[in-house]
């Protein structure tokens, strides 16, 4: 391929992707009848090189076990990913160590993403060991990666204990660490939502100055249409392992086409990243993930439901700039 193509090719390609998890144990597997929850369930988009993508969904959509597919820290049940030209099923040993550095997770609760025995030298410099940077460009390293997430005055940090740091200082200290080996792709999970709301639209400025300077392609989960718009051109919408929509976040704001989208779209009164939101105006909660409704999963709480949404899986098609899975955009209504 010539470089042009190269750079035009898209840097992720999912088809048909699927996880599913055996839920239930033992016991019920022998008896033939394990549960199995589809959380990713026959996914299929591509991410051009630079793009950063929203995940958006209520909790249990699958937004999660979709990153970590993506991450290769599950292996796919069905469909395949392609990464750069290579099918992450076919990542084994140094392929796979350098993918490990291609592609890094930002992780949700940053308490939970460091070791509160290491201080932030040792968490910064294990990457850059493990990578086998040597120890003399490490230190200069490690302050590099903390003044590129704007951790003001980083020395004074490095000989202190993640309790010694607030929750955004040490959100800017877990997105150093996977930004340290410069990598391509980056998936942020919830990377705010354990943050105290005066400090979350710091720490998205510094997301989105980050991508912008270093040209990540990333993609940003979250449960919150006001996040995924401050930080995503474009914007996926995930209902039980599946995509409703998928479009350019400003088009899905100002005019949702899926009424799983209408749903969210109403429930974010004001678009900034530190209001909160009103409940879904969607009834009931999401139905049980291990008996999943037939056809259209979203069809028990849809206000629009007609006979064909139990009977068919509709299919995810063009709409304009966009591309909606809901019947109510079939070519013959
Ligand atoms: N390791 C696992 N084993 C079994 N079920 C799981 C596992 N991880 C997630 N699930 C289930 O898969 C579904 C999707 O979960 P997840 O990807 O975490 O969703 P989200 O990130 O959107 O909240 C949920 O029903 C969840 O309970
Ligand atoms: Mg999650």
């Amino acid at each position: 391929m010539s470089t042009i193509s190269q750079a035009l090719a898209p840097l992720i390609r999912v088809e048909g992707a699927e996880l599913h998890y055996r839920v239930g144990g033992a016991l019920s597997a022998l008896r033939g009848h394990a549960p199995v929850v589809k959380a990713v369930d026959g996914i299929s988009f591509q991410i051009r090189r630079g793009e950063s993508v929203g995940l958006l969904g209520e909790s249990g959509c699958g937004k999660t076990s979709m990153g970590r597919l993506l991450l290769k820290l599950e292996e796919a049940t069905g469909g395949s990913i392609v990464f750069d030209d290579e099918a992450l099923s076919s990542l084994k040993g140094t392929a796979l160590k350098s993918y490990r550095k291609r592609a890094q997770l930002i992780f949700q609760n940053p308490f939970d993403a460091v070791n509160p025995r290491f201080t932030i030298r040792r968490t910064l410099s294990e990457p850059l060991e493990n990578a086998g940077v040597p120890a003399s460009e490490r230190e200069g390293r490690i302050i590099s990666a903390l003044e590129l997430v704007r951790l003001p005055d980083p020395r004074p940090y490095l000989d202190r204990y993640p309790h010694q740091l607030s929750g955004g200082q040490l959100q800017r200290v877990v997105m150093a660490r996977a930004l340290i080996l410069e990598p391509d792709f980056v998936v942020a999970d919830e990377p705010v939502s354990m943050l105290d709301v005066s400090v979350r639209a710091g720490v998205l400025n510094v997301f989105r100055d980050v991508r912008d300077r270093l040209g990540l392609t990333a993609i940003y989960i979250s449960h919150d249409l006001a996040l995924v718009r401050y930080v995503c051109e474009r914007t996926i919408v995930m209902y039980l392992g599946r995509i409703m929509e998928d479009g350019p976040t400003e088009d899905i704001v100002h005019e949702p086409l899926h009424p799983y989208t209408r749903a969210l779209v109403a429930a974010v009164p004001v678009p900034h990243p530190d209001q909160s939101h009103a409940p879904l105006p969607i009834g009931k909660g999401a139905p049980d993930p291990r008996n999943p409704p037939s056809g259209c999963v979203f069809r028990d709480r849809c206000p629009r439901a007609f006979d064909r949404c139990a009977r068919k899986v509709p299919r995810l098609r063009a709409v304009g700039t966009r591309k909606v899975a809901c019947h109510l955009f079939d070519e013959d209504n």
